[in-house]
């Protein structure tokens, strides 16, 4: 048999060498490079697929119909993932610690089960009692969700590929299987430390063949490394259908899902949930939700709607503007860019004539949410000036648009979606960047549309 030998793998790209480099030569990231085991190669195999070759098929003779979808049963999942789940598909589920993906997941579970679908949760993190735990705050669960506690993917391959499984005198075959999470399986063949780029990249090469060929639905859980990205190498990304980032910060019991790629469907919709102590619950209208709790004519508080892929939120915009007691006056931002901070206090100074360095500034976006689009700037010079002058602006006003270097207000894109959302909120007046005239059709809301940031110290 041949030796196994050590190569090294790019943690980012995957890219493999003989050698260890500081820079990967595949991604030129450096420090990137770790050490792993090339499996040896079976003596005696040769490639010899003939009997099972694919020929090329004609376009118009491909089927398009196979796209059979599950209902997960929870609606925002469903968005995200483009109207369900898809036979035979492989889902990234990625996020921090404690984000709440494995009590997604379950109650996903749980959903998929109640509707008839035979399901197979894999934990490698959690005892079976543990999950147990957990399924008990969430409700009551039909017996069509197996649990196995397990680490070594061989045994699960076996359990479902030879149907040993047999419950209830019939053997357990899944149509859907969580693997909770990659970084605690392996395969055996494999020398080298689970969640090792080796090892992770392997299982799942190895989920990915199982589940096309007995099209089983797999979501695989993921974590996260320091970076925001998938621990592993990054083409773990490339190698699965869909993948899904399960964000939100610990402060705030609102969690965001979010696709950042799929094969199936948009990666522009975005799921909003909360987590109780129940498990997760939808959060259907999130404008709602983040405006909930906002103080009624207080200075320095306004509201601007952020689109989130193709979802309008409506989101509180806070200033706090007062004398500053150090030579540097302070800026803080929490939920939004700091350099757009400073730049937008520049803006004010030099073009409404404020003189902004006696003043510290602090802006937040309330509820938690980060926001980096700059429709939001005309809301934060709003809110600075309320503050500034302590007068409150009206309730029921919305404020959009981008602010350039010059004070002028620029457009932004699917402004008739803001104003929609603002609508349906019961928001009676909207300023928005003039560029924008033509999303304002015959609303009911009050539309003031402004070129310039003076204009909107008028109207305020
Ligand atoms: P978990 O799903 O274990 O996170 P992950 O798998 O992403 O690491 O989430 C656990 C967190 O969620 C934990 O801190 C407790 C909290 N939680 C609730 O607040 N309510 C609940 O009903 C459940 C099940 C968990
Ligand atoms: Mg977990």
């Amino acid at each position: 048999m041949a030796k196994e030998r050590a190569v090294f793998f790019c943690r980012e790209c995957g890219f493999e060498t003989s050698r260890w480099t500081g820079q990967c030569p595949g991604c030129h990231e450096w420090n990137t490079m770790v050490e792993g085991l090339k499996p040896a190669k079976k003596s005696g195999r040769v490639h010899d697929h003939a009997s099972e070759r694919n020929m090329p098929s004609k376009i118009s003779e491909v089927s398009a119909d196979s796209e059979d979808r599950y209902s997960t049963g929870i609606g925002e999942l469903d968005r995200v993932l483009g109207g369900g789940v898809v036979k035979g598909s492989l889902t990234l589920v990625g996020g921090d610690p404690g984000i709440g993906k494995s009590t997604l997941l379950l109650q996903m579970c749980r959903s998929l089960s109640d509707a008839g679908n035979k399901v197979l949760y894999v934990s490698g993190e959690e005892s079976l009692k543990q999950i147990r735990m957990r399924a008990d705050r969430i409700g009551e669960f039909s017996d069509r969700l197996m649990l196995l506690s397990e680490t070594c993917l061989d045994n699960v391959e076996a359990i479902i590929s030879e149907s040993s499984c047999i419950v209830d005198g019939e053997p357990f075959i899944p149509s859907v299987i969580i693997i909770d999470s990659i970084q605690t399986v392996f395969k055996e063949d494999i020398d080298a430390a689970p969640g090792s780029v080796s090892q992770v990249r392997e299982c799942t090469a190895a989920i990915m063949r199982f589940a096309k060929r007995e099209a089983i639905s797999v979501f695989i859980v993921g974590h996260v490394t320091k970076e925001g990205v998938v621990a592993g190498p990054r083409m773990l990304e490339h190698m699965v259908d869909t993948v899904l980032y399960f964000e939100g910060d610990n402060i705030a019991s609102y969690r965001m899902l979010r696709a950042v790629k799929n094969r199936f469907g948009s990666t522009n919709e975005i799921g909003v949930f909360e987590m109780k102590n129940t498990g997760l619950c939808e959060v259907k209208n999130p404008s709602e939700y983040m405006l909930s709790g906002r103080p009624e004519n207080e200075s320095g508080s306004t509201v601007t709607c952020a689109l989130e892929g193709t979802r309008p939120i409506m989101v509180e915009v806070q200033a706090l503007v007062c004398q500053t007691n150090f030579n540097n006056p302070r800026r803080t931002a929490v939920g939004i860019d700091f350099n757009r901070i400073t730049l937008i206090m520049a803006v004010i100074e030099k073009r409404i004539g404020i003189h902004m360095a006696d003043y510290d500034a602090y802006v937040n976006i309330a509820g938690g949410m980060r926001i980096n689009e700059p429709a939001i700037d005309l809301s934060v010079v709003a809110a600075v000036i309320s503050s500034y002058r302590n007068r409150a602006i009206p309730d029921g006003t919305l404020i959009f648009g981008e602010v350039g270097l010059v004070g002028e207000v620029r457009g932004v894109g699917m402004a008739s979606k803001r104003i929609a959302e603002a609508e349906k909120m019961g928001y009676t007046t909207c300023i928005m960047p003039k560029a924008n005239k033509d999303a304002v059709r015959d609303t009911g809301i009050r539309c003031y549309c402004i070129s310039n940031i003076r204009e909107l110290v008028d109207i305020i």
